[in-house]
């Protein structure tokens, strides 16, 4: 019998996911943390056939120069912004991400962290837990309402859609920016109106929300203007990817009252979150977790696993 194909999963996840991988190949587990250096993962990838790598992980050109035996990289996610895609292609190696499955729980979360900012709960909890609820009070902790205020989404794909479609049960107007324009009748049926200037869609939300994926032309697509043309009544939402946003300008923006708030679930240089924004006002931190169910997580990991066990062994665990 042929040798198993050797696979480096770079951090532990679920059992099932490992169990599916040991069950039909050499697997190798890494610690926690290891892979996120380059260097470290360009030392150890020649070993293996297959790699699961996580998003903190970088496949850069180098890596990919290393990688004689790789032929799959499968990401624990469904942006590939730690991937190159064009050096893995020039290596021929193949590459999976982990699109569809998490769509409706990075939706929810989406509208948790939106809520969570919007209507001040971490801050009235804080409150609370300081001692300080002496009673109702008519006008305490006051928050934004959002029926009849208008929603700018920033990438309108699965997850975009699905946060449109959760809004417009909240009663809010939806615009979108997106690389391509939708289709009308899909625009028709998420109720949703196409801005061409994503500066325009600044200008008309109260509340924007970033659902793009990071590529050169979205890197920064936040910065300072971006910011001024929102306004001191609108809030930022971003669970896309922290270099979307120009951080050292939102937390300016936060401080100087240039918008109202924020609802941040992912940072430019995680894990490291740049000190404005730590102590920015009204703003929401959460540590990248707004895909973060049980089920989603887990089948994020089978998905990614099913990939390499298709290239690698040419089966279908399904
Ligand atoms: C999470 O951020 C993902 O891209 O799946
Ligand atoms: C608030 O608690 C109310 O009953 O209006």
């Amino acid at each position: 019998m042929a040798a198993k194909p050797r696979v480096l999963l770079t951090e532990p996840v679920f059992t099932e996911v490992r169990e599916l991988l040991e069950a039909h190949t050499d697997l190798t587990i890494g610690s926690r943390g290891v892979y996120n250096s380059e260097q470290t993962l360009a030392d150890a990838i020649s070993r293996y056939d297959g790699l699961l790598c996580m998003l903190s992980n970088p496949l850069t050109g180098h890596v990919a120069e290393r990688a004689r035996n790789l032929k799959v990289a499968a990401n624990y996610a469904v942006g590939v912004n730690n991937i190159d895609l064009d050096a893995c292609r020039e290596h021929n190696i193949r590459v999976a991400n982990t699109p569809g499955v998490l769509t409706d729980a990075t939706a929810d979360g989406t509208l948790a962290l939106m809520l969570a900012a919007v209507r001040r709960i971490p801050e009235a909890q804080d409150y609370l837990r300081e001692e300080k609820f002496d009673g109702w009070h008519p006008t305490g902790f006051l928050g934004l309402e959002l029926r009849e205020k208008t929603l700018g989404i920033i990438g309108m794909g699965r997850i975009g859609q699905a946060v449109a479609t959760r809004c417009k049960a909240f009663g809010m107007d939806v615009i979108y920016h997106n690389r391509n324009r939708l289709s009308t009748e899909l625009e028709d049926s998420l109720g949703a109106s196409y801005i061409p200037d994503p500066l325009e869609l600044a200008a008309r939300s109260d509340i924007v929300s970033l659902h793009c994926p990071l590529t050169q032309e979205t890197h920064h697509l936040i910065n300072k203007p971006f910011l001024e043309k929102m306004g001191a009544d609108s809030w930022l939402i971003n669970a896309s990817r922290g270099p979307v946003v120009d951080e050292a300008a939102l937390g300016e923006a936060l401080h100087n009252g240039t918008i109202a708030g924020a609802g941040i679930d992912v940072f430019e240089k995680e894990p490291e979150i740049h000190p404005l924004l730590l102590n920015a006002p009204n703003t929401v931190l959460v540590p990248h977790i707004t895909s973060a169910t049980r089920r989603t997580r887990l089948k994020m990991g089978m998905l990614a696993a099913g990939a390499i066990l298709r290239v690698l062994c040419d089966m279908d665990h399904e």
